[in-house]
This record gives C-alpha cells, sequence and structure tokens, in this order.
C-alpha cells in the first residue's frame, strides 16, 4: 500500500558508506535509493516523493549537505531528513535541525543505531499520516479541495469524491468542457493516500498518436530516431500516486488496445524495452464527450470504457445549477481582487442576474475568466449591469431563457454545422477546421443531429 510505504535515499559521496547503508537498511524499507552527490539527489528527489533521506553533510558537489537538506525541504516539508556529521562537528548538525533536519548521526557510523533511528523515523511518518487523515476528514466537512458548490448534485458530486478518494477505483469524471473536471481529479488525488506521490495530468486529445505511446509508456534510448534517451512516461511518473488521463476518448485505437492491456495486467514496458514494469498509480480519466455515443461510433472500445468507467462521476453544465453563480462570482472576485492587489469590490443586484441567468457555454472556466476581466476592467469599486458584457447575452426574461437554453445551444450548433458544411461542400475535415472542432466531434454531432 502506497501510504504506509517507506522509501529512503541515501547521500554520500563514499561509495563504502552508500553500498553500507544500501545493504544495511534494506529490511527497514520498501526502496532504498543512493545518490553519490547533490545533483543527483536532487534529480532523484523531484522524481520520487523519498519519506526519508539520509545525507552526509560534506558533499564534493558545489551545493553542500545543508543547502540540500534546505532545498528539499522547501519543495517537500513533509520529507524526513537525518544528516550524517563529522565526529565534532555537531553546529553543523545544529544548523540542519534548524533547516528541518529530523535528527543527525555522526561519523563513525554505527548501522544498529542507524537502524533505531530509522524507525523511529518511520514511527513518527505514521503518526504524521494519521494526522493528516483526521485533518482531511474535517476539511471534508466542509468544502473539499477549493470546489465551490452547494446545489444538489455538485454536493452529490463532492459526496462521491470523499467517498472514492480513499480507494484506488478508477474513476471517469465526465462534464461539459471549463467544468471542473480536473479540479475534481486533483481534488480525489489531494485526498487519497497518494497525494505525497506525483499526479500526472496527460491530455491525450493534445498528442499527435506518433508520441501518445511514447508519453504514457517512456520510452527506452534509441528506440526510434530522435530517442536520444531513456525517457520516462506518465505512468513511470505517476509511480505511487495517481495519472489523469484527460480528454480519453481522443486516444487513436492502437493506444487504447495497449492501455487496455496495462489495465488488465498491471504491467507494462518502455516503447523498445524488455525490462516489464509494475504500473502503480490511480488512474482518472476524463471526457467532455457522452462517452456511450463514442463507443456507438465506434471509435471508442467498449471493453476500455467499462475498465475505466468503475466510478463514474458527471459534472453537470453550468446552466443546471445556477443556483451556484453566486457563491462562484463572490468566490472569484475575492481570489481576483487579492491576487491584482484591488480592494474587494462588490457587485450590484441587477450584474449578478444578468450573470446568473447568462448561457455560460464554457461554464466555469468561462465564469471565472468573466470575473477576472471585470475585477481588472471595472475601476469603480461596484460592478453594475452594464459592466457585463454583451455577448454573455441579455435574457432579461429569466424562466424563459432558463427554459429554452439546451434548446438554443442545439439549434444553433445545428445551423452552424449545416453552413459549414455546405460552405466546405460537404468536405468534413474542412467543415470541423472551420468549426473549430475535431472531425470526430463533428461526426459525433451530426450522428446526433440526423445530419447525413
Ligand atoms: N466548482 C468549482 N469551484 C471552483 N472553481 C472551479 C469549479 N469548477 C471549475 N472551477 C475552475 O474553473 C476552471 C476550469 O476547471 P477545469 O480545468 O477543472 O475544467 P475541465 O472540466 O477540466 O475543462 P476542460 O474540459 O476544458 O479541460 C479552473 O480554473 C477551475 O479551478
Ligand atoms: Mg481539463
Amino acid at each position: 500500500m502506497p501510504a504506509s510505504s517507506f522509501s529512503i535515499l541515501i547521500v554520500d559521496d563514499e561509495p563504502n558508506i552508500r553500498s553500507g547503508l544500501e545493504k544495511g537498511l534494506a529490511k527497514e524499507a520498501e526502496v532504498v535509493v543512493t545518490a553519490c552527490d547533490a545533483d543527483e539527489a536532487l534529480a532523484k528527489f523531484r522524481e520520487t516523493a523519498f519519506t526519508l533521506v539520509i545525507t552526509d553533510i560534506r558533499l564534493p558537489s558545489a551545493m553542500n549537505g545543508l543547502e540540500l537538506v534546505e532545498r528539499m525541504l522547501q519543495s517537500r516539508p513533509q520529507t524526513t531528513v537525518i544528516v550524517i556529521t563529522a565526529h565534532g562537528s555537531v553546529e553543523t548538525a545544529v544548523e540542519a535541525m534548524r533547516l528541518g533536519a529530523f535528527d543527525f548521526i555522526t561519523k563513525p557510523l554505527d548501522l544498529d543505531l542507524i537502524r533505531q533511528q530509522v524507525r523511529k523515523a518511520r514511527e513518527h511518518y505514521r503518526l504524521r499520516l494519521e494526522n493528516r487523515v483526521l485533518r482531511d476528514q474535517l476539511a471534508n466537512a466542509g468544502e473539499v479541495s477549493g470546489i465551490i458548490g452547494n446545489c444538489a448534485a455538485m454536493q452529490d458530486v463532492l459526496q462521491q469524491i470523499r467517498q472514492v478518494a480513499g480507494t484506488d477505483a478508477t474513476v471517469m469524471i465526465q462534464g461539459e468542457s471549463g467544468t471542473g473536471k480536473e479540479l475534481v481529479a486533483r481534488a480525489l488525488h489531494d485526498l487519497s493516500d497518494r497525494n505525497a506521490k506525483p499526479f500526472v495530468a496527460v491530455n491525450l486529445g493534445a498528442l499527435p498518436e506518433s508520441l501518445l505511446e511514447s508519453e504514457l509508456f517512456g520510452h527506452e534510448k534509441g528506440s526510434f530516431t530522435g530517442a536520444s534517451r531513456q525517457k520516462p512516461g506518465c505512468f513511470e511518473r505517476a509511480k505511487g500516486g495517481s495519472l489523469f488521463l484527460d480528454e480519453i476518448t481522443e486516444i487513436p485505437a492502437k493506444c487504447q488496445v495497449d492501455l487496455l492491456r496495462v489495465l488488465e495486467t498491471g504491467q507494462y514496458s518502455r516503447i523498445g524495452g524488455e525490462e516489464v514494469l509494475n504500473s502503480d498509480v490511480r488512474l482518472i480519466s476524463a471526457t467532455n464527450k457522452i462517452a456511450q455515443a463514442e463507443i456507438e461510433l465506434g471509435s471508442f472500445r467498449e471493453d476500455l470504457f467499462y475498465r475505466l468507467n468503475i466510478v463514474p462521476i458527471e459534472i453537470p453544465p453550468l446552466r443546471q445549477r445556477r443556483d451556484d453563480i453566486p457563491l462562484l462570482v463572490e468566490h472569484f472576485l475575492t481570489h481576483f481582487c487579492q491576487r491584482h492587489g484591488r480592494p474587494t469590490k462588490v457587485i450590484a443586484a441587477d450584474a449578478m442576474e444578468r450573470l446568473v441567468v447568462a448561457r455560460w457555454p464554457g461554464n466555469v472556466r468561462q465564469l471565472r475568466n468573466v470575473i477576472e476581466r471585470l475585477v481588472v476592467t471595472v475601476g469603480d469599486d461596484c460592478i453594475h449591469a452594464e459592466d457585463i458584457p454583451k455577448e454573455l447575452g441579455p435574457h432579461p426574461d429569466v424562466a424563459a431563457a432558463v427554459r429554452t437554453l439546451a434548446e438554443s445551444v442545439e439549434e444553433t450548433e445545428k445551423a452552424s454545422i449545416m453552413s459549414a458544411l455546405i460552405a466546405c461542400d460537404y468536405h468534413r475535415e474542412k467543415s470541423a477546421q472551420l468549426l473549430g472542432v475535431s472531425v470526430r466531434t463533428l461526426h459525433y454531432k451530426m450522428s446526433r443531429y440526423g445530419l447525413h
């Protein structure tokens, strides 16, 4: 289990000490890794969130052990650090403790004593994990990782996050663009036992097919032209943590097969490599499409879908939870006034009403951008209805607007698609380009609207 897994990084320039400690501590931790200087140590530290670092203070590199300790604790304060000092240089040890080191040991090294200290560090780590679980439970009573939403649908989403965060179950998040899918994915990671390990996000829609495999699984040096060195893939970089696969339905067929195999076997290899690596990630995927529709179209494998969709979380579009808009507006207003160093603005009731009834095709992201723009451009301390951008739509009749919104979006979409197709002489690639969507999206929409 990742929560209790304990990993040690040993940093010393003397090969004998390195190998002595590595062997001597092999039974004390799941992982023991060594480095011979500060640079190597930092590189390894960046890759893996070691629980314990044991480092010599005197290192041959430009950076000494103290500086190394400082840099490591700055980037990951939860790391436990034990420093090794030469006999009689207690001052440096004190300095290290002041920087946040947990303990120090003096040379010549006594392996039994070191084992005891490591066990103490491990117990300390276990207690801290327990505390964090408690703190998290407290935090959960209120909001979850910055996700704002009071409406029943969002409360459901938050409840689901709390329920599944602690498990390793594979989650698929579905929601329109800008509804907060990545935010939810991060919340799942932050509230999980894996939160001390990396959260790696990869957008499968943004990568050309040729690079995708290597991005996911990594490659060996020389495995293809341009592979000048070994490169770890997302699965490797997210080891022990969470892997977020965004726009999962955009993944090409060949890659779907490979991903399915990893999910089934829990194993993979770097491209061009023999070594079999174990996958240790919590997989979270997201799509802004109706995945079932993609399956019907034959572009997304059903077996892969079922593997990924163990726990589905659906985030409703903003237009279906207008009650949350005032809350979000206040939240972003405070946030951006602070960030831009402005006194906190207020928003007039008529302005708020305009925001509440707007269509928000870009969902929360669009709302966030609008508020940031208002904070920057409105000189007055109060935001009035006239300040609200016209393109958000006037909709004076709230009830009517809300009822016809979904329909009008569809109508507009259908009309745009028709005119693009006509303009491009029914050439689908060109039409898709003109519309600013992928060919696949165009196909999906055409089938949905019965345009053939
Ligand atoms: N419920 C929410 N509370 C607070 N902020 C939110 C909420 N939902 C979304 N946001 C903010 O809106 C922005 C967009 O969210 P996010 O990137 O998670 O959306 P997405 O669904 O992944 O979008 P896309 O499909 O375009 O990738 C982010 O800045 C996020 O912090
Ligand atoms: Mg996203």
